[in-house]
């Protein structure tokens, strides 16, 4: 038994994760694992939803792991592990999606967002299902909070409706009806190029993304040719200086720092000091966490038997979830 208990995940869609990843998600799950029960899971079958190359999604899924323990994910402490080795994910979204009506799956606006540009003639039922494995996921572990993005919030809401639904027709305690952990002081990061678009891995151009892979140098001169705006001044203003203002959450975020303490140390300078200052501290992050994570990609075995035993942790818990489910469902 457990008072609460996290679920989160991220899909091995890219080599490296980028700052947004680290500092909107990945330092909130190392924080909540302090106080909670927290499993944390890279979730390849989704990414199949992007029909990656075999080989390039096996690299990924391993780097996308690595950089969950470089970040401070604790796999003693927390179950760690890839959601294709636990095999009852699939089962469990089979049976969530013979209760999930077609009409409520169409309503999903991320899926009209990301078959939209080709018509849902081109697109995958794996792309349409993807929020009842995303379901399946939370559902199974009797996760009761949820570290999302406001942008999960939809798929969240039908994960509860499902729970509530199960709960009606098979009994009041056949599933935790799990709620949102929207975390209100988490950075919200933006890309350096266009300040009003969040940070994202796929974004159309790298020129405006921290990755946390990335050659130093790189990242440096990335945060060096940052758009800001024609004044001089360096003041907290999201609506009026978005770029200033993300410089500054980045800087604050980094070292602990508080924004009016930055402001104030900044006052009367420019915006190229502000820069340099803080491409040195994203650098002075970004080495040691990349040795952490080489250190991880380095020793693939050792990498291995950590997922490995996170996956029997995790598959027993699972397991029980889904005897349940099937049991009620006359199977
Ligand atoms: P991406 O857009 O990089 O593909 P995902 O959609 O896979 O990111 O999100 C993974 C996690 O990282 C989610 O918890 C999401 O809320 C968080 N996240 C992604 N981008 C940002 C950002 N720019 N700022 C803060 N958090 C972010
Ligand atoms: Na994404």
């Amino acid at each position: 038994p457990h008072q609460s208990r996290i679920f989160s995940g991220m899909q091995p869609t890219s080599d490296s994760l980028q700052l947004g990843n680290y500092l909107g998600a990945l330092t909130q799950w190392v924080a909540l694992q302090e106080e909670h029960d927290a499993i944390y899971c890279v979730v390849d079958l989704h990414a199949l939803t992007v029909s990656p190359d075999p080989s390039v999604l096996r690299d990924r899924t391993r780097r996308t792991a690595a950089q969950y323990l470089a970040a401070g994910v604790d796999p003693e402490r927390s179950i760690l592990f890839v959601q294709s080795q636990v095999p009852e994910h699939a089962e469990l979204a089979w049976l969530l999606s013979c209760h999930t009506g077609f009409g409520e799956a169409n309503r999903m606006t991320q899926f009209k967002d990301k078959s939209g540009k080709h018509g849902t003639e081109g697109t995958t039922v794996g792309l349409f299902t993807y929020p009842v494995l995303m379901a399946a996921d939370i559902l199974l572990y009797d996760t009761t909070l949820v570290p999302v993005g406001e942008d999960q919030r939809q798929h969240l809401e039908l994960t509860r409706d499902l729970a509530q639904r199960l709960n009606s027709r098979f009994g009041p305690d056949t599933v935790v009806v799990p709620e949102p952990h929207i975390v209100k002081a988490t950075a919200k990061i933006y890309d350096l190029q266009d300040p009003t678009a969040k940070m994202s891995k796929s974004a159309e151009s790298p020129n405006g993304l921290i990755e946390l892979l990335d050659d130093p140098k790189v990242v440096a001169k990335r945060i060096r040719s940052a758009v800001t705006d024609a004044e001089r001044e360096i003041r907290f203003d999201p609506e009026g200086k978005p770029g200033v203002s993300n410089l500054l959450t980045i800087y604050s975020a980094l070292t602990g720092r508080e924004i009016p303490a930055l402001e104030a140390d900044y006052a009367g300078k420019g915006y190229g000091d502000l820069k340099v200052d803080l491409a040195n501290v994203v650098v002075d992050f970004l080495t040691p966490f990349q040795a952490r994570v080489h250190g991880y990609l380095s020793d693939p075995a050792s990498l291995d038997a950590v997922l490995s035993d996170g996956a029997d942790r995790a598959q027993e818990l699972a397991r029980g979830t889904l005897e349940r489910l099937y049991d009620r469902s006359g199977l």
